[in-house]
């Protein structure tokens, strides 16, 4: 049979039948054709993409631009999986109404099904404004990479007393408000836990442990396709990069030999 469109409530109810929930990120159309066709519940077009694809050190540098043409070309595979897109460094963060026109643009020009934007309570009220325009929002708390000054780093969030409550706090804070769903990134598991236990909203983990409710991973480390670095977090399904290699230097030295093209790939 085949399967129909994944929207926000269907993930709301995958928690309530304590389904697992899987989300990868998808930058172009190809791969979103790729994993939606593979089954997975949610495509989400990062702004990791300004690493992985466009070669930058973080996400800082990204831009609406950049973000809403990886949007449209995820969305225009049609993918089973809801399309989600992630507002940039500074998309959202000066107003409501910033916020409001910038994830706005997402859904008109870029075909996004909802949006995703990193921060605790200090941003209900941007939240609230985009709720109110029908766009469905994801959290995003712990680690969080716009952020990476004000951490030192990319380092786990979360550890002591204080900043497990903040995260607890922001995380009920932002399901008061109405996000569907919040990304915990590297928050230890037992805090992921108890925030997944005293959410009625899903939680999507990437290093947060098993016990969230879904988990994320950025496609071109699942893949082996991005080596500049690996988080701990990172679980490796192939190894793509060499495949690649391997493939292109045999197109080359077929080139160069004269056993490409051949009789079956010329026009008469
Ligand atoms: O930009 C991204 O890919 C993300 C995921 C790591 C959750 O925010």
């Amino acid at each position: 049979m085949p399967r129909t469109k994944i929207t926000v409530p269907d993930i709301i109810q995958k928690k309530q039948r304590r389904e697992k929930i899987t989300m990868l990120t998808a930058y172009d159309f190809p791969m979103a054709s790729i994993l939606s066709k593979a089954g997975v519940d949610m495509l989400l077009v990062g702004d990791s993409a300004n690493m992985v694809v466009a070669g930058e050190p973080n996400s800082l540098t990204a831009t609406m631009e950049q973000m809403i043409y990886h949007t449209r070309i995820v969305a225009n595979a049609l993918p089973v999986s809801l399309v989600v897109g992630d507002m940039p460094f500074m998309s959202y963060q000066l107003s409501s109404q910033q916020a409001a026109e910038n994830a706005g643009r997402f859904v008109s020009e870029g075909k996004a099904e909802a949006v995703k934007l990193e921060g605790g309570a200090e941003f209900i009220k941007e939240i609230e404004a985009i709720l109110r325009c029908g766009i469905p929002v994801m959290g995003h708390l712990g680690l969080t990479p716009q952020s990476v000054h004000k951490f030192g780093g990319f380092k786990v969030q979360g550890r002591d007393e204080a900043a497990a409550k903040k995260l607890m706090d922001d995380a009920l804070a932002m399901q008061d408000a109405g996000v569907f769903s919040i990304v915990l990134e590297c928050v230890p598991a037992e805090l992921a836990k108890k925030m997944t236990e005293s959410l009625d909203i899903p939680t999507i983990g990437i290093g947060a442990g098993p016990d969230c409710d879904g988990q994320v991973l950025v496609t071109p480390d699942l893949l082996g396709l991005f080596e500049r670095f690996t988080p701990k977090f990172v679980k490796r399904y192939a190894h793509l990069a060499p495949l690649i290699e391997e493939a292109v230097k045999t197109y080359i030295d077929e080139v160069k030999t004269g056993k490409f093209p051949s009789e079956e790939h010329i026009y008469k």
